[in-house]
């Protein structure tokens, strides 16, 4: 019998999948629109560096302290994703913002400049995993669901800064805050303070991370397990009763980081036998038993910080993204600070790594080349609330 060839066309789906078609809802999938040097090409440090120093001051580029050393390396300022966007805002002499980063980052730098100054993500497929968990018409849906239980007047939106605008954007219109997880708590206490009344109490409904809200809520501001219930928007009423609604403080939207979230307890077992006296670091993205099994827990500058002022001779296992736990073991090892990773299994984040010399350089020369390329822009409307959210948070006490 002969083979008879096939004639399959890929589904758009596997054309997503593959880089070749776009989600109008996300990032995934989306080419790079022109050509990319090789990322064998010798002269990419030097390319990037002719085409910064072409620009000059019309350029500023800002790195997330998750991005691979070769993008780090031509970053005027690193930071977290609050203090890149607080940094993008002071820089209003700059006509162009590359944001080494990922989309929902380089929306809220959108969001804090001026008109007059273009955002650029040098690769329109670094979104985040975790802000495609909460869509707008998901976030919308919930909002009826809380609506008809009798809860969503008393019930304030806080919403994590890895979210889309439109997320930001809901939260402004319906009284709520951002926040980051350097100020979670702050935004919950200020969340709380504004609704008290009504069936149950004052709610918060927290989107889209649940292991921020609840390490937050049950680890930082002593609620229960029990007082967190979790929305799932694949079900129907988010897996949820009314009465279920009503009795929670924290109704938690069911997303997760697709890195921190697979730190587990046996990764924190494990290292505590492999390193004798080590010290347990973790973001609060982590699962709320990793976090109960660490000795510290805070957010990325947090982290930074408490190496920084570690003594020499400690040793520390870290839970966070690894381009920044490889950074900080290098930067102290000289001190006599050991660190080490804290789950030899967990790898980079996909979408941050996106970003990587090649996209930087094609990004850069086109800018130097009068052509704007990949420019993140938010609308009037949703810029209009998102900013709200994010003024409320800039707010907080
Ligand atoms: P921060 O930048 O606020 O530390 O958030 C961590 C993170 O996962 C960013 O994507
Ligand atoms: Fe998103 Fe997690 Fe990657 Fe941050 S580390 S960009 S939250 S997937």
């Amino acid at each position: 019998m002969t083979a008879q060839p096939l004639d399959v066309q890929p589904t758009p789906l596997a054309l997503l999948l593959l880089g070749r078609e776009s989600d109008t809802s996300s990032e995934r999938g989306v080419d790079c629109p022109g050509d990319l040097p090789a990322p064998s090409d010798p002269d990419l440090v030097e390319r990037a560096r002719a085409a910064k120093a072409k620009l000059g001051e019309r350029v500023f580029v800002l790195g997330h302290h998750y991005q691979r050393d070769e993008v780090i390396e031509f970053a005027d300022v690193t930071g977290d994703s609050f203090k890149l966007a607080r940094d993008a805002a002071a820089r209003p002499e700059a006509e162009y913002i590359v944001f080494c980063g990922v989309h929902f980052m380089a929306e809220s730098a959108d969001i804090l400049t001026s008109a007059g100054q273009q955002v650029v993500l040098p690769d329109l497929a670094a979104g985040c995993s975790m802000a495609d968990m909460a869509t707008a018409e998901q976030v919308a849906e919930c909002w009826d669901v809380l609506t008809e239980a009798g809860v969503a007047d008393v019930t304030v939106p806080v919403s994590y800064m890895n979210s889309s605008a439109d997320i930001k954007a809901f939260t402004g219109r319906h009284g709520g805050t951002i926040c980051t997880s350097s100020n979670a708590r702050r935004a919950l206490e200020w969340a709380f303070g504004q609704k008290t009344a009504g069936a149950g109490g004052g709610k918060v409904l927290f989107l889209p991370d649940q292991h921020l809200g609840r390490n937050t809520a049950v680890r930082d501001m002593g609620m229960s397990l029990e007082d967190c219930v979790v929305y799932n928007p694949h079900k129907p009423n988010g897996g949820l009763t009314a009465q279920q609604l009503r009795d929670a403080k924290m109704i938690l939207w069911r997303g997760h980081c697709s890195v921190h979230g697979r730190f587990s307890l046996d990764s924190v077992r494990e290292v505590r036998d492999r390193v004798p006296g080590v010290n347990v670091l973790v973001h609060p993205e982590c699962k709320h038993e990793v976090v109960a099994a660490a000795d510290y827990v805070g957010s990325t500058e947090y982290i930074i910080r408490t190496l920084e002022e570690a003594p020499a001779g400690s040793k520390w296992a870290v839970g966070t993204e690894l381009n920044l736990v490889r950074r900080l073991a290098n930067r102290h090892a000289d001190e006599g600070k050991e660190v080490v990773f804290l789950d030899r299994t967990v790898c980079f984040c996909s979408t941050m790594n996106r970003i990587d010399l090649p996209h930087l350089v094609w990004a850069l020369e086109s800018l130097a080349d009068g052509r704007l390329v990949n420019r993140i822009q938010v609308d009037d409307e949703t810029e209009k609330f998102a900013k709200l959210a994010l003024e409320r948070m800039l707010a907080l006490p």
